[in-house]
């Protein structure tokens, strides 16, 4: 049976830059994952240019049953020293929007460098491997491969979430949890489009491609500030998979169409100005034409003109446009999340090493712990901070 010090489970962002780290501090290293390419949802994030971090890390973006586990590992492992570490090997970045830090050219950057951290740490990468058993034995844990069995003094379960099963995404982590009397709360599909009942379904396909800058508000009053993006199954665009993360089934959403405006006062304006201007018009100078032909389908903007507008109608199209109550159907599912909210109780874990307190050895670090940021760079973050507060201890 072939020896390590460390088995890393999982060639994620988490698992590569924990095995990485631990190599670089003298560990012997094996990573596996059971895909034939390390890192695959690095090269598909950001649009393929990888939102690797964000300027504004704070835990206050980190949902969590325990909104205090996330801080220390953020604290002892900050954005400025990931940035520091893509400076290093000349990355080439900027901030697209919101402190988000995208490479200029590639994702594959990122995977790159990640492998040639891993090569600096002597780690053994075992790719298209498959773990068929996990036992504690007195000195650590022996695994069953497919093909062969290894043994570590610790083990580090970095196989992320549920969400895209197309690139990798299997219960497993929650399972070798269970398997060592870990509490796992339960999971859910986050930073995902919503889809949308049938008749407003209908309406929102023909404005499919549509985006606008507004407000959505969950019923527990958190807000996120950027656009919308109307599709075929429903709404998308980076407010709407915000605030999915903050949303339940069977509640609303109320959405702003124009955060930005004084309606009232910019329709006194325009009717002194321009009193027989149509209302569908006026509203066209502050949104998409085709939103508006959409909101007048709906019955949610009076055939007139600006004088016969009554002050009625005119409170009625101010609730409609700037608190657009909306019902979701749900969501398109772990198909197209970007991450899953939930997973491995932090209860059990140290924040400060993410190892089980009860079964010495054993880590989970990553999406598979029930920490789930914002969009926006924020869920790297949290695996490579994770990662390396991980790595210090192993
Ligand atoms: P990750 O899922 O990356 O890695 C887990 C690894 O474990 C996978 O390689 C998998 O194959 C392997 N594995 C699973 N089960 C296994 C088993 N039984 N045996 C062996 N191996 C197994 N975040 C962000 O901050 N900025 C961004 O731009 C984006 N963009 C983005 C786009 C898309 C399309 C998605 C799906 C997600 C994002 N994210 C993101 C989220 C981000 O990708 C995610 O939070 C991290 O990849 C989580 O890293 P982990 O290493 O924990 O899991």
């Amino acid at each position: 049976m072939e020896q390590f010090d460390v088995v890393v489970i999982g060639a994620g962002a988490a698992g590569m830059f924990c095995a990485a780290q631990a190599g670089q501090l003298g560990c012997r290293v094996l990573l596996i994952d059971n895909g034939k390419k390390p890192g695959r949802k690095i090269l598909m994030s950001g649009g393929g240019r990888c939102n690797f971090t964000n300027m504004y890390i704070e835990p206050a973006a980190y949902l969590s049953n325990n909104p205090h586990f996330c801080k220390s590992a953020l604290a002892r492992y900050t954005q400025w020293d990931f940035i520091e570490l893509i400076n290093r090997y000349g990355i080439a970045y900027h901030e697209k929007t919101l402190g988000q830090l995208f490479c200029d050219d590639s994702a594959q950057q990122v995977v790159d460098m990640l492998v040639k951290e891993c090569e600096l740490g002597q780690v053994t990468t075992r790719l298209r491997s498959e773990v068929m058993s996990v036992e504690k034995s007195g000195h650590g844990f022996e695994l069953a491969l497919n093909g062969e069995k290894v043994s570590a003094r610790s083990l580090v379960v970095a196989s992320g979430g549920l969400s895209m099963p197309g690139l990798g995404a299997s219960p497993f982590g929650y399972k070798l949890a269970e398997q060592f009397g870990l509490n796992v709360l339960p999971t859910r599909a986050a930073l995902v489009p919503f889809t949308l009942h049938k008749p407003l379904l209908e309406h929102s396909q023909a404005l499919s491609g549509v985006s606008v800058p507004a407000l959505v508000t969950a019923e527990n009053g958190t807000h996120f500030r950027e656009s919308i993006l109307f599709t075929h199954r429903g709404l998308s665009g980076p407010a709407i998979l915000q605030i999915s993360s903050y949303w339940q089934p069977g509640e609303f959403v109320s959405i702003n169409l124009l955060p930005e405006l004084d309606l009232l006062g910019f329709l006194n304006e325009q009717r002194l100005a321009h009193p027989n201007q149509s209302l569908k018009n006026t509203l066209a100078l502050h949104l998409p034409k085709r939103l508006v032909e959409f909101l007048q389908t709906l019955g949610q903007l009076p055939e007139a003109t600006l004088k016969q507008l009554t002050t009625a109608q005119q409170a009625t199209l101010a609730e409609n446009l700037q608190n657009w109550r909306v019902q979701p159907n749900g969501t398109e599912g772990y198909r197209t999340a970007e991450v899953t909210l939930g997973g491995v109780d932090t209860k059990a874990l140290s924040s400060k090493t993410m190892a089980v307190n009860a079964v010495p050895g054993l880590y989970f670090i990553g999406e598979v712990v029930d920490v789930t940021g914002w969009l926006g760079g924020y869920n790297f973050q949290w695996a490579w901070s994770s990662a390396w507060a991980c790595a210090q201890a192993v």
